[in-house]
Parts: C-alpha cells; structure tokens; sequence
C-alpha cells in the first residue's frame, strides 16, 4: 500500500473565489510530469483523499497544486481553507499515464483541459522534454468564465521560452472575453475553428492529443478527434489520443 507522508503548505495562490493553488513541501518519490498524487486530510478517524495532478514540473524543489473548491465537495472546502504552514497528507508514490513516455512519435502535440485539468499540461511543458520531441505544441484551455484563465504568468514564460512553437488557445464558455475562442472545445473542433485558429489540422500522421478534465468534455472531444480520423492510444495498439477523466 503507498505510504502516506505528512506535506506543509509553503504557498497559497488564490485565483478566484473558488479557484487556488497550494504549494505544498513534502518528502515524495519521483514522479513525471503529467501524473498525479492524492491528498487527504483526517478527519476523527476517517482520512478523506482525492486525486490532484502536479502542476510544477518534477525538477521543481515543491510540489504544487491547482483546485476547484466544489461548494457541497467532501475534501475541497476543507482544503480551501488550508493557509501557509497547515499540514496535510500526501501520497509519496504519484500515478497515472498522461505522460510523455506513453505517447507515440508525432510532430504536433494538443494538449486539451477544462478547468484545473490545465495543470498536468502546465507540468508537461515546464518540464521541458516536449519541445524536444514535437515542433508544435498546443495548449487549449476551457473555462466557463474569463477570470478563470489562471496561470497567466507561467503561461507567459513558457510563450516567452517557446516562440511561436507554443500555440496557446483559451476557451471562454459562459461570456465573451477577449482573445479567447467561445463555446466549446468539441464543437470548435468539429466545425473546424481550433484548427483554423492554431494553423494546423488533425491527422493520424502528425498529430498526439491529450485530454483532460470534464468526463463530459473528454468523451465528447475524443468523439469529435476520431470523426477527424484518429484513434484512441492504447499500449496494444498505438494511436493518438490519450485521455483523464477528473471525476
Ligand atoms: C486523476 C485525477 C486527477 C485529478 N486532479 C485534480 C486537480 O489537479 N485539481 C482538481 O481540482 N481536481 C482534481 N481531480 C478531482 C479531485 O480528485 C476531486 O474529485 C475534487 O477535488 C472534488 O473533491 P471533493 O471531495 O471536494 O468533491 P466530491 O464530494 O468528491 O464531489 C465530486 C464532484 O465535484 C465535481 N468535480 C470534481 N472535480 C472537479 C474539478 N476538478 N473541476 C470541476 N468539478 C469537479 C464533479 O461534479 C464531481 O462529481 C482529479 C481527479 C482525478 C481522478
Ligand atoms: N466555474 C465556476 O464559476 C464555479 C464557481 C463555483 C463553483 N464551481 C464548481 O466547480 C464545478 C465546475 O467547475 P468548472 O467550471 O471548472 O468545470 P466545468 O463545469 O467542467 O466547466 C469547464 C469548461 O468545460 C466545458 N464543458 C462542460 N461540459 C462539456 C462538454 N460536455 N463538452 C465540452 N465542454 C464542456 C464548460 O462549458 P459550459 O460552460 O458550456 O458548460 C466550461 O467551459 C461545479 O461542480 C461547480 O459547483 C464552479
């Protein structure tokens, strides 16, 4: 069974009113970027874990965390109000396949989130090892509001590093919002928008999608990738589309 390790919250970043990041300090295993590791905190004798993705890239001397605080959650209104010097419980073993090494060869690489599913892409592109092994990379963002676009400043270095090769794509679901796409993902990708936004089309040759976030979300973009001629990436069979669910 994995071992439990107490973590200390060095940082808090409050985005929103429901949307944070916790820095945590906690003696971990190594773990890639893209995967995740559970947090939990006790409450009488029951322990209350959920899954969080790390955001920070693994070379990173703290682990960090982006979360949604869901007003009826079981953990997340508890871990809101965590502040600076709190403990809490962290798995040291992370898990978990959204990572560079499952995926095949391809020269454009999508990265596809709703909401906090953005992190483990952010961790991704920090880490570095992405721009080795594709030309294009493109991070797609779905928000319901404008506010919610969070990470705006790492978002800026990572332009900043990659140029051009770093297409960065937000969608604002709920109003209109400057620079960023509205609606969908799916629909956007459907109707051809994403493609014609970024400069690039799917295809089987060139592209690896990842996505990740709302389950709905995730099934209804790989319906839209697999009517663009894709196919789910399975270790059996190869292919091109890698998914997680957050819930
Ligand atoms: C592999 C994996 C990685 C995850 N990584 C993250 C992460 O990095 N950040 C994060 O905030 N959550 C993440 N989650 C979700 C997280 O594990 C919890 O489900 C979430 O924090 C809600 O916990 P809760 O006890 O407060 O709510 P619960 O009482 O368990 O209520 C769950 C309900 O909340 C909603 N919900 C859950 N997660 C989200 C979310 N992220 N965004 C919007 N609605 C949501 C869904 O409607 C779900 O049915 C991840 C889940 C998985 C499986
Ligand atoms: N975001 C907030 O303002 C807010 C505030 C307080 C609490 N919460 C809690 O957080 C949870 C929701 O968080 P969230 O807004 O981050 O996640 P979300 O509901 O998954 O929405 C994130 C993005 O995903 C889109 N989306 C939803 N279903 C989709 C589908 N089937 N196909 C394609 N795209 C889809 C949404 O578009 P649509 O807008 O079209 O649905 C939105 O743009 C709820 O449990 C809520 O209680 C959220």
């Amino acid at each position: 069974m994995a071992a439990w390790v107490e973590g200390r919250v060095i940082e808090r970043i409050q985005w929103t009113d429901t949307l944070f990041s916790l820095r945590v300090d906690a003696q971990l295993l190594p773990y890639q970027a893209g995967q995740f590791t559970k947090l939990a905190l006790e409450r009488g004798e029951k322990r209350i874990q959920r899954a969080y993705s790390f955001v920070n890239p693994p070379s990173s001397p703290y682990h960090e965390f982006y979360l949604v605080e869901i007003p009826d959650g079981e953990l997340t209104p508890s871990l809101g109000s965590l502040t600076v010097g709190d403990t809490l419980l962290v798995q040291s073993l992370a898990s978990g396949f959204l990572t560079l090494d499952e995926i095949p060869a391809g020269r454009d690489l999508w990265l596809l989130s709703t909401g906090t599913a953005i992190g483990p892409f952010l961790s991704i592109l920090a880490a570095g090892q992405a721009e080795q092994r594709f030309d294009n990379l493109v991070l797609v963002h779905g928000v319901r509001k404008g506010e919610e676009l969070s990470y705006q400043p790492l978002i800026g270095e990572l332009k900043a590093r990659l140029g051009e090769r770093l297409h960065y794509v937000p969608f604002v679901s709920r109003e209109l919002w400057p620079d960023a796409m509205a609606g969908r993902i799916p629909a956007a990708i459907d109707s051809g928008a994403l493609q014609e936004r970024v400069g690039l089309s799917f295809s089987p040759e060139h592209s690896q999608v990842l996505i990740c976030g709302n389950p709905e979300m995730v099934k209804a973009t790989q319906l839209s990738l697999i009517e663009q001629g894709l196919a789910k990436n399975l270790r059996r069979t190869p292919g091109q589309i890698s998914s997680e669910n957050y819930w």
